[in-house]
């Protein structure tokens, strides 16, 4: 970014360089002003080129496009930053958990109880933003242990579009499944948190053992979803903020993928 400045601000000077040679007559006052304009216009082309460079990231986040990351792109903390606070994420958030609920009103269920829907729980039912908040929005390298003891809190709010998602699938008679990377040591804070936050009468909470940890979420949560398949469950909708959460094996028929661009999990 700042090699970029410096090139613009470079051209800008060969331009009124070239001038000067060529035009010395007409110099100097009015010229200046436009100067100053040209500058102005450059950092303007400058933050809009800017601007699609992190959007058109942010699409390559969501369409799982992208290498691991471990952190967003420096130049676009900004960016990051402004669609998670301002209302894009929102309307993105609402759009999928309206999608979703026309796909579950849709399906046609066997009233047999073996009807799921899987949600993963980080940054889908529950959002985190307080802490992101405090670390850059991704713009840091994800610390394990300092979010552990923001989970500890039990203070992370509702994704309120979730929320009614999640209630709205209940209604309909499926059984809920909640499917989380978070360790079973993080049971009794995670089921408090939940209720806090409005979320009851799910059927299953499914976290880490033990023997799970080390497992790539798209390895553990497979095998999760590959036990339920077995137990004769059939999994019509699944909720994730990560590609992890719904890819691998045992998928199920529809897959929503909430928007995340702060952290990626593999
Ligand atoms: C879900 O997918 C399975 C396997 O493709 C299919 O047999 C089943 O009809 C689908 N269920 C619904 C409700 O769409």
């Amino acid at each position: 970014m700042a090699f970029l400045r410096f090139f613009v601000v470079f051209s800008l000077l060969s331009l009124a360089f070239s001038y000067e040679t060529h035009n010395s007559h007409l110099l100097p006052r009015p010229l200046i002003l436009e100067y100053q304009e040209n500058i102005e216009n450059q950092f303007k082309e400058f933050d809009e080129e800017l601007k699609l460079q992190c959007t058109s990231w942010r699409f390559a986040v969501e369409a799982n496009n992208l290498s691991p990351w471990k952190i967003i792109p420096q130049e676009c903390a900004d960016y990051v930053k402004d669609y998670i606070r301002g209302r894009a994420y929102t309307i993105d958030i609402q759009r999928v958990s309206k999608e979703a609920g026309i796909y579950a009103k849709s399906v046609e269920l066997s009233g047999d109880g073996k009807d799921v829907w899987v949600f993963d729980v980080d940054e889908t039912l529950l959002s985190n933003l307080p802490y992101y908040a405090e670390h850059g929005y991704g713009l840091e390298v994800f610390d394990l242990v300092e979010f552990d003891k923001w989970v500890e809190k039990a203070m992370a709010p509702a994704i309120e579009p979730s929320l009614k998602l999640y209630e709205e699938v209940l209604g309909l008679g499926f059984k809920v499944f909640l499917l989380t990377g978070r360790s079973e040591r993080q049971r009794e804070i995670t089921v408090g948190n939940l209720n806090n936050a409005g979320f009851q009468n799910w059927d299953k909470l499914i976290l880490r053992a033990p023997e799970d940890h080390g497992k790539l979420a798209t390895i553990f949560k497979s095998e999760k979803r590959n036990e339920m398949v077995k137990e004769g469950y059939r999994i019509l909708g699944n909720s994730g903020d990560q590609w992890s959460d719904l890819l691998g094996s045992s998928t199920a028929n529809r897959s929503f993928k909430l928007p995340n661009p702060m952290y990626y999990i593999p």
